[in-house]
């Protein structure tokens, strides 16, 4: 075991929980928890309580802190101290959305998702310093963790986006995709670091079958970020409750998205038959294949048992490991060209 490891393996596990934190805030329709980023309503430490965003005289502002009048959002123009009555002047209406809500749980697990993406920035920080050291030694190293960093940094500002547009659907779905991306350049990592000699590569037809499941698989997860956004309107139509009617006339391509993925588990079954041929030994392709099955039980659990708690998180979550450990896989047995002792 080595640093480099270690600290790619810590940041792709904390990449991990920022995108279950993602999905427990879709589930609890958190995402406006903070209507400004990166602080929330002005702070770095935001509110527990409503009367936090009422106004107050005497009171040492800074800028751009957020209150409330009269269910609408103004922020500090600048640092300043307030008077014994509102000065309007001091203040700039909010206009980059119209949400003015308080709510102490949507604000925190908010702020706490914020909070894990902030450790992952800095998690991803230390790997880039760190892979440093190796830059003439290795140079591919040092630049996928630069391109880790860089798409982090996008991920953050991604972040920002999604708030300043009302977390406006297809911005979230690309905030999915680059989390993906940022991914695979981290499990890339991993494989070169932790590429034993012993460590055949594959045939090239069983490579090919990976490649296609892992095309598979991305194209399955944008038609299911496409289901997310015809059931996210049906949240918001019916507050979060009344279950049974997310699916009323559900588009076809939720029926795309339930048939499809038969397809990637035969696919996937196939695979395993193909690396069991060549009597190839390890964990990650039935892994892989198992929690391909629970994906597909889960997405059964919230069709026929109207999104029982938590499926929503564990679907999401589910989705981005499966095609994490299937792209680590082809990885780790195509890289050996770039064996490297560290
Ligand atoms: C290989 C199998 C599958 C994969 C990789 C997959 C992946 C995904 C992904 C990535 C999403 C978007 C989640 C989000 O953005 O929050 C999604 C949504 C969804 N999927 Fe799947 N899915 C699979 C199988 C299934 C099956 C078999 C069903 C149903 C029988 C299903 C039902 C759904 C539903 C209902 C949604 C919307 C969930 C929500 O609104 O939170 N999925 N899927």
């Amino acid at each position: 075991m080595n640093k480099i490891y270690n600290l790619t393996l810590a940041s792709i596990i904390i990449v991990y929980l920022v995108v279950l934190a993602g999905a427990i805030v879709r589930m609890t329709g958190s995402g406006m928890g903070c209507p400004d980023w990166p602080k929330c309503f002005g702070y770095f430490i935001p509110p527990t309580e409503r009367t936090q965003l009422d106004w107050i005289p005497n009171f040492d502002y800074n800028k751009n802190q957020i209150i409330i009048i009269e269910d609408e959002l103004f922020f500090a123009i600048d640092d300043f101290r307030s008077a014994d009555s509102l000065d309007i002047d001091n203040w700039e209406k909010y206009t980059k959305h119209d949400y003015s809500k308080f709510n102490v749980y949507h604000t925190w697990i908010e702020y706490i998702n914020r909070l894990i993406g902030a450790i992952a920035g800095i998690s991803v920080l230390i790997l880039f310093i760190t892979s440093l050291k190796y830059i003439n030694k290795k140079f591919l190293l040092t630049f996928l963790s630069f391109l880790s960093l860089v798409a982090i940094l996008f991920q953050a500002w991604l972040g920002k986006i999604v708030v300043d547009s009302n977390l406006s659907a297809n911005t979230i779905s690309i905030h999915m995709i680059m989390a993906i991306i940022l991914l695979f350049i981290l499990f890339s990592i991993l494989s070169i670091v932790n590429k034993k000699s012993n460590l055949k590569d594959l045939p090239r037809n069983i490579s090919v079958l990976i490649i296609l499941s892992i095309i598979m698989l991305s194209a399955q997860i944008i038609i299911g970020t496409e289901v997310r956004k015809f059931i996210d309107i049906k949240m918001e139509l019916y507050n979060y409750s009344q279950k049974e009617k997310w699916f009323e006339e559900i588009p076809s391509i939720f029926y795309t998205h339930r048939s499809f993925s038969w397809i990637i588990f035969i696919l996937n079954i196939y695979i395993i038959y193909m690396l069991n041929k060549i009597r190839l030994k390890s964990i990650i392709k039935y892994s892989v294949n198992a929690l391909i099955f629970i994906q597909i039980f889960t997405g059964i659990l919230m069709y026929y048992l109207n999104f029982p708690f938590s499926t929503q998180p564990i679907h999401l979550l589910l989705s981005t490991i499966i095609i994490g450990l299937q792209f680590y896989f082809l990885m780790l047995y195509n890289t050996k060209s770039n064996e490297v002792k560290i």
